[in-house]
Protein backbone atom coordinates (compact mmCIF):
# COMPACT_ATOMS: atom_id res chain seq x y z
CA UNK A 1 0.00 0.00 0.00
CA UNK A 2 1.50 3.40 -0.93
CA UNK A 3 2.38 5.65 1.51
CA UNK A 4 0.13 9.43 1.73
CA UNK A 5 2.23 12.62 2.10
CA UNK A 6 0.02 15.60 2.96
CA UNK A 7 0.83 19.03 1.98
CA UNK A 8 -0.16 22.28 3.97
CA UNK A 9 0.06 25.09 2.47
CA UNK A 10 0.63 28.24 4.37
CA UNK A 11 0.52 30.97 1.75
CA UNK A 12 -2.65 32.63 1.10
CA UNK A 13 -1.03 33.72 -2.11
CA UNK A 14 -1.71 30.58 -4.92
CA UNK A 15 0.91 30.05 -7.71
CA UNK A 16 3.45 32.00 -4.82
CA UNK A 17 6.59 30.56 -3.94
CA UNK A 18 4.62 28.10 -1.54
CA UNK A 19 2.95 26.39 -3.67
CA UNK A 20 5.33 26.19 -6.88
CA UNK A 21 7.42 24.81 -4.02
CA UNK A 22 5.07 22.71 -2.31
CA UNK A 23 3.79 21.05 -6.02
CA UNK A 24 7.56 20.39 -6.42
CA UNK A 25 7.96 18.74 -3.06
CA UNK A 26 4.67 16.15 -3.37
CA UNK A 27 5.96 15.77 -6.71
CA UNK A 28 8.92 14.59 -5.57
CA UNK A 29 7.01 12.52 -2.65
CA UNK A 30 4.86 10.75 -5.98
CA UNK A 31 8.16 10.25 -7.64
CA UNK A 32 8.60 7.57 -5.30
CA UNK A 33 4.97 5.76 -4.91
CA UNK A 34 3.17 8.31 -2.32
CA UNK A 35 -0.50 9.53 -2.44
CA UNK A 36 -0.29 12.81 -2.27
CA UNK A 37 -2.82 15.26 -1.18
CA UNK A 38 -2.70 19.76 -0.81
CA UNK A 39 -4.68 21.40 1.57
CA UNK A 40 -4.41 25.09 0.97
CA UNK A 41 -5.63 26.43 4.62
CA UNK A 42 -6.57 29.67 3.30
CA UNK A 43 -9.56 28.19 1.94
CA UNK A 44 -10.46 26.15 4.90
CA UNK A 45 -12.66 27.21 7.79
CA UNK A 46 -10.79 26.91 11.27
CA UNK A 47 -12.40 28.91 13.82
CA UNK A 48 -9.42 29.70 16.63
CA UNK A 49 -8.66 27.83 19.63
CA UNK A 50 -10.71 29.25 22.07
CA UNK A 51 -8.72 27.99 25.30
CA UNK A 52 -11.57 26.19 26.57
CA UNK A 53 -9.57 23.52 28.12
CA UNK A 54 -12.29 20.61 27.14
CA UNK A 55 -9.79 19.23 24.89
CA UNK A 56 -7.88 18.64 28.36
CA UNK A 57 -9.74 16.14 29.27
CA UNK A 58 -11.16 14.34 26.79
CA UNK A 59 -8.61 14.49 23.82
CA UNK A 60 -11.15 16.44 21.50
CA UNK A 61 -12.24 19.72 20.47
CA UNK A 62 -15.56 21.44 20.68
CA UNK A 63 -15.57 23.38 18.17
CA UNK A 64 -17.43 22.43 14.44
CA UNK A 65 -16.00 23.77 11.75
CA UNK A 66 -13.24 22.28 8.71
CA UNK A 67 -10.81 20.67 11.43
CA UNK A 68 -13.33 18.21 11.79
CA UNK A 69 -12.24 16.84 8.82
CA UNK A 70 -8.98 17.70 8.73
CA UNK A 71 -7.53 15.85 11.83
CA UNK A 72 -8.63 12.40 10.31
CA UNK A 73 -6.03 13.58 8.12
CA UNK A 74 -3.23 14.74 10.30
CA UNK A 75 -3.34 11.79 11.75
CA UNK A 76 -3.53 9.07 9.20
CA UNK A 77 -1.01 11.34 6.65
CA UNK A 78 2.01 9.25 6.58
CA UNK A 79 4.31 12.33 6.06
CA UNK A 80 3.90 15.90 6.54
CA UNK A 81 5.14 18.72 4.30
CA UNK A 82 4.24 22.55 5.80
CA UNK A 83 5.40 25.03 3.08
CA UNK A 84 4.67 28.79 4.04
CA UNK A 85 5.58 32.14 3.88
CA UNK A 86 7.40 33.92 7.04
CA UNK A 87 5.14 37.15 7.88
CA UNK A 88 6.43 39.13 10.72
CA UNK A 89 8.86 36.69 11.30
CA UNK A 90 6.31 34.63 12.41
CA UNK A 91 3.58 32.07 10.70
CA UNK A 92 1.09 33.43 8.42
CA UNK A 93 -2.55 33.52 10.88
CA UNK A 94 -3.44 30.61 8.38
CA UNK A 95 -0.74 28.33 9.63
CA UNK A 96 -1.06 29.36 13.23
CA UNK A 97 -5.15 28.39 13.08
CA UNK A 98 -4.40 24.91 12.50
CA UNK A 99 -1.11 24.97 14.91
CA UNK A 100 -3.20 26.38 17.54
CA UNK A 101 -6.29 23.90 17.02
CA UNK A 102 -3.87 20.76 17.54
CA UNK A 103 -4.11 21.65 21.10
CA UNK A 104 -6.48 18.78 21.48
CA UNK A 105 -4.30 16.21 19.82
CA UNK A 106 -1.47 17.36 22.17
CA UNK A 107 -3.98 16.97 25.26
CA UNK A 108 -4.98 13.52 23.91
CA UNK A 109 -1.44 12.22 22.63
CA UNK A 110 -1.15 9.19 24.16
CA UNK A 111 -3.80 8.41 20.65
CA UNK A 112 -1.41 9.66 18.44
CA UNK A 113 1.08 6.83 17.11
CA UNK A 114 3.40 5.42 19.25
CA UNK A 115 6.63 6.68 20.23
CA UNK A 116 8.47 3.90 18.76
CA UNK A 117 6.38 3.91 15.63
CA UNK A 118 6.73 8.01 15.40
CA UNK A 119 10.33 7.94 13.93
CA UNK A 120 8.15 6.29 11.18
CA UNK A 121 5.99 9.65 10.46
CA UNK A 122 8.52 12.59 8.85
CA UNK A 123 8.21 16.19 8.80
CA UNK A 124 9.08 18.84 5.84
CA UNK A 125 9.22 22.51 6.34
CA UNK A 126 9.97 25.22 3.47
CA UNK A 127 9.79 28.36 4.37
CA UNK A 128 10.33 31.76 2.01
CA UNK A 129 10.92 35.35 2.83
CA UNK A 130 11.42 38.38 1.32
CA UNK A 131 14.48 39.05 3.31
CA UNK A 132 17.51 37.50 3.05
CA UNK A 133 18.77 37.34 6.40
CA UNK A 134 18.59 33.12 7.76
CA UNK A 135 17.94 34.78 11.06
CA UNK A 136 14.46 35.89 10.49
CA UNK A 137 13.55 32.10 9.93
CA UNK A 138 14.69 30.94 13.19
CA UNK A 139 11.27 31.78 15.47
CA UNK A 140 9.18 29.88 13.14
CA UNK A 141 11.48 26.61 13.50
CA UNK A 142 11.14 26.07 17.08
CA UNK A 143 6.98 26.60 16.66
CA UNK A 144 6.87 23.74 13.85
CA UNK A 145 8.84 21.83 15.24
CA UNK A 146 6.25 21.71 18.11
CA UNK A 147 3.63 20.82 16.07
CA UNK A 148 5.37 17.88 14.35
CA UNK A 149 6.31 16.65 17.68
CA UNK A 150 2.42 16.66 18.99
CA UNK A 151 1.75 14.96 15.93
CA UNK A 152 4.67 12.30 16.67
CA UNK A 153 6.33 13.48 13.26
CA UNK A 154 9.79 13.51 13.09
CA UNK A 155 11.52 16.32 12.04
CA UNK A 156 13.48 15.90 9.35
CA UNK A 157 14.66 19.00 7.79
CA UNK A 158 13.74 22.36 6.24
CA UNK A 159 14.12 24.29 2.93
CA UNK A 160 14.88 28.05 3.58
CA UNK A 161 14.33 30.41 0.93
CA UNK A 162 15.15 34.22 1.12
CA UNK A 163 15.32 37.00 -1.27
CA UNK A 164 12.02 35.64 -2.46
CA UNK A 165 9.33 38.91 -2.44
CA UNK A 166 7.26 38.42 -5.72
CA UNK A 167 4.51 35.80 -6.71
CA UNK A 168 6.33 32.91 -7.91
CA UNK A 169 9.86 34.33 -7.82
CA UNK A 170 11.17 30.73 -6.84
CA UNK A 171 10.89 30.27 -10.66
CA UNK A 172 14.15 32.70 -11.48
CA UNK A 173 16.01 30.88 -7.61
CA UNK A 174 18.22 28.58 -9.04
CA UNK A 175 17.97 25.18 -8.33
CA UNK A 176 14.90 25.92 -5.85
CA UNK A 177 12.39 23.75 -7.30
CA UNK A 178 14.76 20.91 -7.91
CA UNK A 179 15.64 21.21 -4.24
CA UNK A 180 11.98 20.95 -3.39
CA UNK A 181 11.35 17.92 -5.67
CA UNK A 182 14.07 16.15 -3.82
CA UNK A 183 13.41 17.06 -0.35
CA UNK A 184 9.78 15.55 -1.00
CA UNK A 185 11.40 12.56 -2.55
CA UNK A 186 13.46 12.07 -0.05
CA UNK A 187 11.05 12.36 2.99
CA UNK A 188 9.60 9.53 1.71
CA UNK A 189 12.36 7.49 1.50
CA UNK A 190 13.59 8.50 4.97
CA UNK A 191 17.04 10.27 3.32
CA UNK A 192 18.41 13.18 4.69
CA UNK A 193 17.10 15.92 3.44
CA UNK A 194 19.60 18.46 4.02
CA UNK A 195 21.12 21.18 6.82
CA UNK A 196 18.96 21.96 9.65
CA UNK A 197 19.51 25.34 10.67
CA UNK A 198 21.06 24.79 14.16
CA UNK A 199 19.01 25.64 17.00
CA UNK A 200 21.35 27.25 18.90
CA UNK A 201 22.63 31.35 18.90
CA UNK A 202 24.86 30.40 15.89
CA UNK A 203 23.51 31.74 12.84
CA UNK A 204 25.40 30.43 9.66
CA UNK A 205 27.19 33.37 8.10
CA UNK A 206 27.84 31.57 5.24
CA UNK A 207 27.91 27.13 3.78
CA UNK A 208 30.26 24.70 2.25
CA UNK A 209 30.08 24.08 -1.27
CA UNK A 210 32.01 21.44 -2.93
CA UNK A 211 31.86 17.34 -3.60
CA UNK A 212 31.58 15.52 -0.85
CA UNK A 213 29.36 13.99 1.21
CA UNK A 214 31.53 11.43 2.65
CA UNK A 215 35.48 11.81 4.05
CA UNK A 216 37.47 11.15 1.20
CA UNK A 217 39.92 8.22 1.10
CA UNK A 218 42.81 10.11 0.24
CA UNK A 219 42.22 12.61 3.30
CA UNK A 220 41.49 16.50 3.31
CA UNK A 221 44.52 17.98 2.64
CA UNK A 222 44.37 18.66 -1.19
CA UNK A 223 40.52 19.02 -1.92
CA UNK A 224 39.15 22.17 -2.52
CA UNK A 225 35.98 23.50 -1.28
CA UNK A 226 34.21 26.88 -1.57
CA UNK A 227 33.19 28.96 1.55
CA UNK A 228 29.59 30.43 0.06
CA UNK A 229 29.24 33.59 2.40
CA UNK A 230 25.62 35.39 2.78
CA UNK A 231 25.50 38.35 0.72
CA UNK A 232 24.75 40.55 4.02
CA UNK A 233 28.05 39.42 5.31
CA UNK A 234 29.91 39.65 2.35
CA UNK A 235 31.80 43.07 3.07
CA UNK A 236 32.80 42.00 6.70
CA UNK A 237 35.30 39.40 4.58
CA UNK A 238 37.21 43.00 3.15
CA UNK A 239 40.91 42.06 4.09
CA UNK A 240 40.69 38.60 4.44
CA UNK A 241 42.24 38.44 1.09
CA UNK A 242 45.86 39.55 2.42
CA UNK A 243 45.98 36.35 4.83
CA UNK A 244 47.33 33.15 3.25
CA UNK A 245 45.33 31.12 5.65
CA UNK A 246 42.35 31.28 7.85
CA UNK A 247 40.76 29.78 11.03
CA UNK A 248 37.46 28.38 9.93
CA UNK A 249 34.75 27.38 12.37
CA UNK A 250 31.71 24.91 11.12
CA UNK A 251 28.79 22.97 12.52
CA UNK A 252 29.49 19.63 11.57
CA UNK A 253 25.49 19.24 11.06
CA UNK A 254 25.78 15.30 10.02
CA UNK A 255 27.39 14.27 12.85
CA UNK A 256 25.55 12.04 14.97
CA UNK A 257 26.33 12.46 19.10
CA UNK A 258 24.84 9.70 21.05
CA UNK A 259 25.97 10.78 24.68
CA UNK A 260 29.69 9.00 24.32
CA UNK A 261 32.25 10.36 26.43
CA UNK A 262 34.79 8.18 25.98
CA UNK A 263 35.99 6.61 22.16
CA UNK A 264 38.41 5.08 20.49
CA UNK A 265 39.51 7.85 18.06
CA UNK A 266 38.87 7.03 14.48
CA UNK A 267 36.54 3.98 15.63
CA UNK A 268 39.93 2.16 15.67
CA UNK A 269 40.08 -0.38 18.52
CA UNK A 270 44.18 -0.14 18.47
CA UNK A 271 43.83 3.10 19.39
CA UNK A 272 43.78 4.25 23.51
CA UNK A 273 40.20 4.28 24.89
CA UNK A 274 40.27 8.78 25.48
CA UNK A 275 37.98 11.08 26.49
CA UNK A 276 35.77 12.54 23.59
CA UNK A 277 36.86 15.96 24.28
CA UNK A 278 40.65 14.58 23.88
CA UNK A 279 40.01 13.54 20.60
CA UNK A 280 38.54 15.11 17.12
CA UNK A 281 35.23 12.86 16.68
CA UNK A 282 32.86 15.25 14.90
CA UNK A 283 30.59 13.06 17.55
CA UNK A 284 30.24 15.79 20.48
CA UNK A 285 28.05 17.43 22.40
CA UNK A 286 28.03 20.85 20.36
CA UNK A 287 29.62 19.65 16.60
CA UNK A 288 31.62 22.41 15.32
CA UNK A 289 34.72 21.91 13.48
CA UNK A 290 37.52 24.48 13.26
CA UNK A 291 40.12 24.02 10.95
CA UNK A 292 43.16 26.20 9.21
CA UNK A 293 42.52 26.44 5.25
CA UNK A 294 44.88 27.97 2.93
CA UNK A 295 42.54 30.97 1.03
CA UNK A 296 43.51 30.26 -2.56
CA UNK A 297 41.14 33.13 -3.80
CA UNK A 298 38.05 35.58 -2.91
CA UNK A 299 35.69 36.14 -5.63
CA UNK A 300 32.77 38.40 -4.22
CA UNK A 301 31.40 36.52 -1.47
CA UNK A 302 33.04 33.20 -2.11
CA UNK A 303 36.08 32.17 -0.88
CA UNK A 304 38.10 29.21 -2.60
CA UNK A 305 39.88 27.42 -0.13
CA UNK A 306 41.67 23.99 0.55
CA UNK A 307 42.16 21.34 2.81
CA UNK A 308 38.68 22.21 4.80
CA UNK A 309 37.60 18.44 6.18
CA UNK A 310 33.93 19.61 5.90
CA UNK A 311 30.91 17.71 3.55
CA UNK A 312 28.94 19.62 0.98
CA UNK A 313 26.49 22.40 3.02
CA UNK A 314 28.02 22.57 6.06
CA UNK A 315 27.42 25.97 7.69
CA UNK A 316 29.47 28.58 8.40
CA UNK A 317 29.80 29.97 11.57
CA UNK A 318 33.06 31.68 11.55
CA UNK A 319 35.98 32.71 9.98
CA UNK A 320 39.14 33.94 11.37
CA UNK A 321 42.69 34.92 10.04
CA UNK A 322 45.53 33.27 10.59
CA UNK A 323 48.12 34.62 12.91
CA UNK A 324 51.59 33.82 14.20
CA UNK A 325 50.32 33.85 17.34
CA UNK A 326 48.08 31.00 16.61
CA UNK A 327 51.29 28.80 16.15
CA UNK A 328 52.98 26.45 18.63
CA UNK A 329 55.87 24.85 17.16
CA UNK A 330 56.72 22.67 20.15
CA UNK A 331 52.93 21.48 21.43
CA UNK A 332 52.54 18.59 22.89
CA UNK A 333 50.74 15.89 21.67
CA UNK A 334 50.66 11.82 23.35
CA UNK A 335 52.16 9.47 21.10
CA UNK A 336 48.69 7.92 18.98
CA UNK A 337 47.89 11.56 18.15
CA UNK A 338 51.52 11.87 15.95
CA UNK A 339 50.47 8.61 14.41
CA UNK A 340 47.55 9.47 13.24
CA UNK A 341 48.07 13.36 12.28
CA UNK A 342 48.52 12.44 8.89
CA UNK A 343 44.71 12.01 8.28
CA UNK A 344 42.86 14.02 11.22
CA UNK A 345 42.76 13.03 14.83
CA UNK A 346 39.52 11.63 15.09
C1 LIG B 1 1.86 40.24 5.88
C2 LIG B 1 3.22 39.91 5.36
C3 LIG B 1 4.30 39.87 6.25
C4 LIG B 1 5.58 39.55 5.80
N1 LIG B 1 6.60 39.50 6.70
C5 LIG B 1 7.86 39.21 6.27
C6 LIG B 1 8.96 39.17 7.19
O1 LIG B 1 8.82 39.36 8.40
N2 LIG B 1 10.19 38.90 6.69
C7 LIG B 1 10.40 38.66 5.36
O2 LIG B 1 11.54 38.45 4.96
N3 LIG B 1 9.37 38.64 4.47
C8 LIG B 1 8.11 38.92 4.89
N4 LIG B 1 7.07 38.91 3.99
C9 LIG B 1 7.32 38.51 2.59
C10 LIG B 1 6.94 37.05 2.30
O3 LIG B 1 7.44 36.17 3.29
C11 LIG B 1 7.53 36.60 0.95
O4 LIG B 1 7.07 37.46 -0.07
C12 LIG B 1 7.18 35.16 0.60
O5 LIG B 1 8.10 34.68 -0.37
C13 LIG B 1 5.77 35.01 0.05
O6 LIG B 1 5.52 33.66 -0.28
P1 LIG B 1 4.28 33.24 -1.22
O7 LIG B 1 4.63 33.72 -2.59
O8 LIG B 1 4.19 31.78 -1.14
O9 LIG B 1 3.07 33.91 -0.66
C14 LIG B 1 5.79 39.25 4.42
C15 LIG B 1 4.70 39.31 3.52
C16 LIG B 1 3.44 39.63 3.98
C17 LIG B 1 2.28 39.68 3.00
Amino acid sequence: MSVKVLGLLGSPRRKGNNELLLDQALSGAQSEGAKVEKMVLNDLDITPCQACGQCLSTGECVIRDDMERIYPELKLAQHLILASPVFFLSLPAQAKLLIDRCQCLWAGRNALPHPERSTQRRGLLILTASGSDLRQFQPLLSTVRAFFATLGITYRGELLFGGLEERGEVLHHPGALERAFEAGAKLVKGEEIGPLLPQTPFYPIGWVRNSYREAPPEGWERTESELVIEPEVEPALDGLEDFSHLIVLFWMHSAKYEGQVKIHPQGRKEMPLVGLLASRSPHRPNPIGMTVVRLLERQGRVLRVRGLDAFDGTPIIDLKPYLSSDEIPDAKRPEWVRGLEKGGIG
